[in-house]
């Protein structure tokens, strides 16, 4: 049975009160909720996704004095990346207190927090009157919703609730960083661009320095990821291209000079402007994904500012299993 879909924001902040799992929009990609402290309600997040238990949830809050039921440690570089981003796309990992449970965390020491910029988030975090655990509403391992018919039709069967909150306005997830004695390590690429974290903070330690060290390492730094059910390349000469598939469908940021040879083209931004690329990202892969096409070309994008989260994204889509 199809589950429904409104705007009743007190209707879904009940449903969460009672341990049922209720999909939401942020400023980023849509979540699948569950009070953060109620263990069998995010135990439920795990199943309804399929995700294995080893990748652990981002935590919701929306207000900065929420922090301090889930960490008592902030530092000094933390607590300037809050002061500039939240709310907004940057998660931050603090190390935990007994509060959040094991699940949530997968095991880990830590916990992953963010404020969402979204003011019918904000309301049904303050209104359900816990933290909410949220990962992308999405089966594991597939494309991010964006829009509330992504997460209807993918996980639709599946839940409770949908709260309609409309496009995401940033489209891709949060930039997930953890603060150590080497400094900012970025986890993931996200909606904050290592631009903007510098600018901050200084100098970043970036994704690559981390695996190179073998430090913990976050797991949604899985090979693969974000993937459509078409099988996507990444090409960066498409004169060059080489394919024996008959249909090929094309992701790119800009218009192309020859479109011959492509069944169905995406243009990301007509001007190239890698914010508006995000925004439309994951609906374009998904439209290429819903055409006959068997195979989707992605030109990869500038690796500067949101194009470093793009590149991500379409790399971790195009590792097979
Ligand atoms: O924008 C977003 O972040 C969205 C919206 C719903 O907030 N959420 C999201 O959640 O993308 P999810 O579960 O798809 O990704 C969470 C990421 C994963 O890469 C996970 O491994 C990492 O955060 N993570 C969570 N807790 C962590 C921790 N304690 N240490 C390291 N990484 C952690
Ligand atoms: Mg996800």
């Amino acid at each position: 049975m199809m589950c429904s879909v409104g705007t009743d924001v007190a209707h879904a902040a009940q449903l969460l009160r009672e341990g049922n799992v209720v999909a939401f929009a942020t400023e980023t990609v849509y979540g699948l909720g569950a009070d953060a402290f109620n263990s069998h309600a995010v135990a439920r997040v795990f199943e309804v996704k399929n995700r294995p238990r080893f990748d652990p949830l981002i935590v919701h809050i929306p207000d900065r004095s929420w922090l301090s039921r889930l960490t008592d440690r902030v530092s000094d570089d933390a607590e300037k990346l809050i002061d500039r981003f939240w709310p907004g796309p940057l998660t931050v990992v603090f190390p935990k207190t007994d509060a959040v449970g094991d699940l949530v965390t997968s095991g880990l020491p830590t916990v992953a927090v963010r404020i969402p910029d979204h003011p019918q988030a904000l309301d049904l975090i303050a209104a359900a009157n816990t933290p909410i655990a949220a990962p992308s509403a999405n089966p594991f391992g597939r494309l991010s919703p964006t829009r509330s018919e992504h997460v209807a039709e993918q996980l639709g069967d599946r839940i409770d609730y949908i709260l309609d909150g409309g496009p995401c306005r940033v489209g891709v997830e949060s930039t997930v960083v953890q603060i150590d004695e080497h400094g900012v390590n970025i986890l993931r690429h996200g909606g904050i661009t290592v631009e903007q974290i510098e600018d901050v903070i200084g100098s970043v330690v970036n994704e690559k320095t981390v695996l190179a060290r073998g430090a913990v390492v976050s797991p949604g730094m899985l090979p693969q990821h974000y993937a459509p059910s078409t099988p996507l390349e990444v090409v960066d000469d498409l004169t060059a291209l080489a394919t024996n598939e008959s249909r090929v469908g094309l992701l790119s940021l800009q218009p192309v000079e020859d479109s011959s040879g492509f069944a169905a083209i995406e243009v990301l931004s007509p001007n190239g402007d890698l914010t508006e690329a995000a925004a439309n990202f994951f609906s374009a892969l998904r439209r290429l994904d819903a055409t006959d096409v068997n195979l989707i070309i992605v030109k990869p994008f500038p690796e500067t500012g949101l194009g470093r989260a793009l590149n991500d994204r379409i790399r971790r889509a195009s590792a097979r299993a």
